[in-house]
């Protein structure tokens, strides 16, 4: 009999419930939710009841919330959501010092505890982080994945399809880039069921949808005053299910570049950047190069610049991660 998937989760507030809850509902697997000891009772609770949508919401999977890393052992998939989240005014850069310290010790944890597990890093500013734990883990960069770009596209095709009154579904796109407010959505290579989005809509629209993109985490801070959860979770859970059912989907992740996309100028050093892969049961299985125009090279040089920026902030301040 096959085995059920496990799923653990490190940090169980509002982004790494929520990631409970869409993986519970798409039923992928058992879920481990973990937090820090003081907040241990509040994971427990919440899984519990969590657990007890199962009869309603017809999922079959066990839930634990735990600040033991021993119940992570054998996990599939490892997702980061421990970390500060971002308040009004600050900028994810903001996050750097203390959530280095928070990912490098959780991950060396996975390190411990979960040395098979794929990695889904979650944590802001999620360049930085995502390099972190591949640092602190030693794994191989094909296990090592952020989530962004999931994200950052389901906000664009949303604010396409409601540009145009039509279903999200029929929406895809494709984005690049880092995390921050320079990632790169791509009107280019914008459709609308087959039909490139600049035949439906006015070169302005797109870009006023491109422009709400990029600044669509800021925009729920201002609203909400902390971070957005829904969204970046449903991201998440989309990469663990191409990963647990070995779909092959092409996705928009925070994944290790060097030659690809021009990112390593030499020296073998590569970077964590925003770029399509192939996501799959090995984590990064392909890192799909695509022809970008003079304009679109030169958003995506600025933003691969922005991640190096950050990558060297961790390094001068880290230099155990260098
Ligand atoms: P939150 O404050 O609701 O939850 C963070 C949780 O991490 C807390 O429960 C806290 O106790 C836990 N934690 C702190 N240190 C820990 C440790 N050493 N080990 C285990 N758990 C620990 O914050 P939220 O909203 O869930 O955001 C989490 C992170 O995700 C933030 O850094 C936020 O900026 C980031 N984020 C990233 C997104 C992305 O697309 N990459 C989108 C949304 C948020
Ligand atoms: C977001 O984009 C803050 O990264 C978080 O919502």
């Amino acid at each position: 009999m096959p085995k059920r998937a496990k799923i653990s989760i490190i940090g169980g507030g509002n982004v790494g419930s929520s990631c409970a809850l869409w993986a519970a509902s798409k039923e992928l697997g058992d879920i481990v939710v973990l937090d820090i000891p003081q907040a241990e009772n509040a994971v427990k609770g919440k899984m519990l009841d969590l657990a007890q949508c199962g009869p309603i919401e017809r999922f079959d999977c066990q839930i634990t919330g735990t600040s033991n890393y021993q119940d992570i052992a054998d996990s599939d998939v490892v997702v980061v959501t421990a970390g500060l989240p971002r308040k009004p005014g600050m900028s994810r850069d903001d996050l750097i010092d203390t959530n280095v310290k928070i990912v490098r010790s959780v991950s060396q944890n996975i390190k411990q505890y979960a040395p098979n597990a794929i990695v889904i890093v979650v944590s802001n500013p999620l360049d930085a982080m995502v390099y972190t734990a591949w640092k602190a883990t030693g794994f191989p960069t094909h296990r090592i994945i952020g989530q962004a770009g999931c994200l950052d596209v389901a906000r664009y095709r949303t604010f396409i399809a409601m540009e145009l009154g039509i279903s999200v579904e029929d929406v895809t796109a494709l984005l690049l880039g880092g995390h921050g407010d320079d990632m790169v959505p791509l009107p280019r290579f914008t459709s609308v069921h087959g039909i490139p989005v600049l035949q439906l809509l006015s070169a302005e629209k797109v870009n006023a949808c491109v422009e709400r993109a990029k600044v669509g985490g800021g925009e729920i801070v201002k609203l909400m005053g902390t971070s957005a959860y829904y969204a970046p979770a449903s991201g998440v859970i989309q990469m663990v299910e191409a990963i647990v059912k070995d779909k092959k989907r092409i996705l928009p992740c925070a994944a290790y570049c060097e030659k690809e996309y021009g990112v390593s100028s030499g020296g073998g050093k590569g970077y964590f950047v925003g770029v399509p892969v192939v996501l799959g049961k090995n984590g990064v299985e392909k890192v799909v190069q695509i022809d970008m125009d003079p304009t679109e090279k030169k958003f995506m040089d600025e933003s691969i610049s922005h991640v190096k920026d950050l990558v060297a902030v961790v390094t001068k301040l880290f230099p155990d991660l260098a």
